[in-house]
């Protein structure tokens, strides 16, 4: 059969019946094999298809939940909405969770307390405010029989009393000697007037302004301060003239004393050295800036980088500083931080570690408060059980 054949069936297919079988024959097989080779191709295709994904393809990856899967070896075809899925259940060998800010307990001062506290700053440039009520003790009468007056109405500050008081039991205790003399302790605006005139007549008023603060500008107005010598034999000695004064200069700053005025900060404190004046900030913070060999200005600002939001200064019982966070707080010593005043408004929000007792917060008579914890007085916050009716 022609190719020209089959064109006239198909076009004249009931002119001739015998060629018109034979043309259909043809037809019928050429038909067949077009199907079964249609057949064979979408087999093949489907076969292909299936290959290449899952039968059952939802469009999500089914991890082995009990499978450890590095990250970089979660299956590559993982759609991204799955790795978000899954990185939450893998969380385990992610990074650690971010650390959030421990329990804090919080007090409201009110910021007339700035002037007011055993770490207030008291020189020529930061006075004393006399708004605070007073509250003094006379020595005569109170204190123990093992240390001496120069007059009877010498007074100090009535908390620091009974820490002095034990102080010089312990001096007397350790050396025998019965024999320091207190000349000086806390001092109205006018008994600091007066001092001053009678030191300018004999002195000068160059000299007396490096020995006698000017009024209004002196730590005896605050009852922390002392002024005191060793009277032995009938004659006045400083403590670096008489062996008996060693014990005082190296035992006064774990009372809480520290020696106020030396030569060497003359320029930073505005005052000559006086080895006789001794001024009260309280522990562990006196033996801090004797270590350091800090004159109190240079001190507080030392206490002013320290801060709850960042470092925070921790004293250990031997002395030894370091700083951290709130995170880690050592199991004793002290934690110092500092806490500017909030001048928008009358009072400042102070922020305390929860569960700690023992803490103090004094001014710093410039515009902030200096808080001191004691890290021993931790105690586990008790949760009262449920109360059933
Ligand atoms: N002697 C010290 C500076 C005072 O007068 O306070
Ligand atoms: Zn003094």
């Amino acid at each position: 059969m022609s190719n020209r054949d089959f064109y006239e069936s198909t076009t004249s297919p009931v002119k001739n019946n015998d060629r018109y079988r034979r043309a259909s024959s043809l037809r019928g097989a050429l038909i067949c094999a077009v199907i079964f080779l249609a057949v064979i191709l979408v087999s093949v295709f489907v076969i292909s298809s299936n290959r290449e994904r899952p039968a059952e393809d939802t469009g999500a990856i089914t991890l082995d939940p009990t499978a450890t899967y590095p990250y970089d070896t979660i299956p590559a075809e993982t759609s991204p909405e799955t790795v978000v899925t899954e990185t939450t259940d893998l969380s385990f060998i992610g990074p650690p969770p971010a650390l959030t800010e421990p329990d804090s307990a919080s007090i409201t001062v009110d910021n007339t307390q700035i002037t007011r506290g055993d770490l207030i700053l008291i020189n020529g440039q930061h006075p004393y405010s006399f708004d605070i009520p007073e509250k003094q003790t006379v020595f005569y009468g109170n204190k123990s029989p093992c240390y001496k007056l120069s007059l009877a109405s010498i007074s100090i500050d009535s908390d620091l009393f009974p820490l002095f008081d034990q102080m010089m039991i312990d001096f007397s205790t350790a050396t025998g000697c019965k024999d320091l003399l207190i000349t000086s302790g806390y001092r109205t605006y006018e008994d600091q007037e007066e001092i001053m005139a009678s030191r300018v007549a004999s002195m000068g008023a160059e000299k007396a302004a490096l020995y006698v603060a000017n009024p209004g500008h002196s730590e005896h107005h605050s009852g922390l301060a002392l002024d005191m010598v060793l009277f032995i034999g009938g004659r006045q000695y400083y403590f670096p003239e008489h062996e008996m004064g060693a014990w005082i200069i190296e035992n006064a700053p774990k009372y809480g004393f520290i020696l106020r005025y030396t030569e060497e900060m003359s320029a930073l404190t505005g005052c000559a050295a006086e080895p006789w004046h001794y001024r009260y900030i309280g522990t562990p913070h006196a033996q801090l800036v004797t270590d350091l060999g800090l004159c109190y200005e240079q001190y507080v600002e030392y206490l002013y980088s320290f801060t709850w939001e960042e470092d925070r200064l921790f004293i250990a019982p031997d002395g030894t500083t370091t700083t951290g966070d709130g995170f880690h707080l050592p199991a004793e010593g002290h934690m110092v931080y500092y806490v500017p005043a909030n001048m928008e408004a009358d009072s400042t929000e102070i922020l305390l570690p929860l569960g700690y007792d023992v803490y103090s917060v004094s001014g710093d008579n410039v515009g902030g408060f200096f808080v001191t914890v004691d890290l021993t007085s931790y105690a586990e916050p008790t949760v009262d059980a449920p109360v059933i009716d």
